[in-house]
């Protein structure tokens, strides 16, 4: 199905759309895949013994980057760093909420580079910065929900870095434990669609954790493990379209139910290192522009 054309410089920030869903302008930092590879292993997805093809992965990314500006939304870019195949992982660079910056401080040497490279970027820009005392893989494994933020631990992200979040940014910190190794970023396993309104796995959490999503989240819509295992949870949301691996089709139907747009953006090549659309994209929330 044709979607409607919107204009590269969108002329209201916020477009009021029949279904009820409402899309809202936003800023997107994103890295060129040029070094991307896969030539270490630190989740289950990556096998450095299987062929990667950068011209593809290429394609696919300079895809989910037209779609981006196709619906309006600003993406600046980062130099990407040689030696360092997993930068195009924008996500995880940092966090930045209300134009503060917390730097991302990696759990594995091989990406150890990635936060200095992030924080300077921001840095040159006039943001507010912060470098993170703990380790924690930036949007990875922190979303910002509306009033809250829903943090992630147990696989990457220290948990000790959920209070340094929560006085930095002054928002009260969701934290939320995941267990299953194939789901080791919070984005892999949940999505912010709107400030009121998530999707999850509920398998990739502790049934602690699962208890608190149920709280905050009695509407949320739930994936199936067929969803989360397509990367379907790795999605970027607007408030009405939400880019997404097309494979996640069970998810996609739920989504067009609750008035949401799914456009499916083909990344095969990324996900071969354990990583979908929300990773490649990482939100600018205020800040200089
Ligand atoms: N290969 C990368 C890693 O394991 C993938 C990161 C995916 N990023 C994300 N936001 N989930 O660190």
């Amino acid at each position: 199905p044709e979607r409607p054309a919107v204009p590269a410089q969108a002329p209201a920030a916020r477009a009021a759309t029949p279904g009820g869903r409402t899309a809202r302008t936003r800023r997107y930092l994103m890295c060129p895949p040029t070094h991307f590879d896969v030539v270490y292993s630190i989740n289950p997805w990556m096998d450095p013994g299987k062929p990667v093809d950068g011209a593809l992965a290429r394609l696919q990314w300079e895809g989910l980057l037209r779609a981006f500006q196709a619906l309006g939304h600003r993406v600046e870019l980062i130099e990407p760093l040689p030696g360092y195949p997993d930068m195009v992982f924008a996500a995880n660079g940092a966090t930045v909420i209300g134009g503060k910056v917390l730097s991302a401080r990696f759990r594995h040497a091989e990406r150890a580079a990635e936060g200095p490279a992030y924080l300077e970027w921001f840095r040159a820009r006039g943001y507010e910065t912060r470098e993170a005392v703990h380790v924690n893989e930036g949007e990875g494994d922190y979303l910002a929900a509306g009033r809250y933020l829903l943090a992630g631990t147990g696989f990457r992200t220290d948990v000790r870095s959920h209070r340094e979040a929560e006085r930095f940014f002054g928002l009260p910190v969701a934290g939320l434990r995941l267990v299953d190794p194939r789901f080791y970023h919070l984005d892999t396993a949940l999505a912010v669609l709107d400030d009121e309104l998530i999707m999850y796995y509920p398998g990739a959490f502790s049934r602690e954790s699962q208890g608190v999503l149920r709280v905050l989240y009695p509407d949320a819509i739930i994936a199936t493990e067929a969803d989360a295992e397509a990367f379907g949870l790795n999605a970027v949301s607007d408030g009405r379209h939400v880019l997404m691996p097309p494979a996640a089709t069970h998810l996609m139907d739920e989504l067009r139910e609750r008035g949401f747009e799914p456009i499916g953006v083909e990344l095969s090549e990324l996900l071969k290192s354990g990583g979908s659309a929300k990773c490649c994209t990482l939100e600018l929330r205020g800040g200089p522009r």
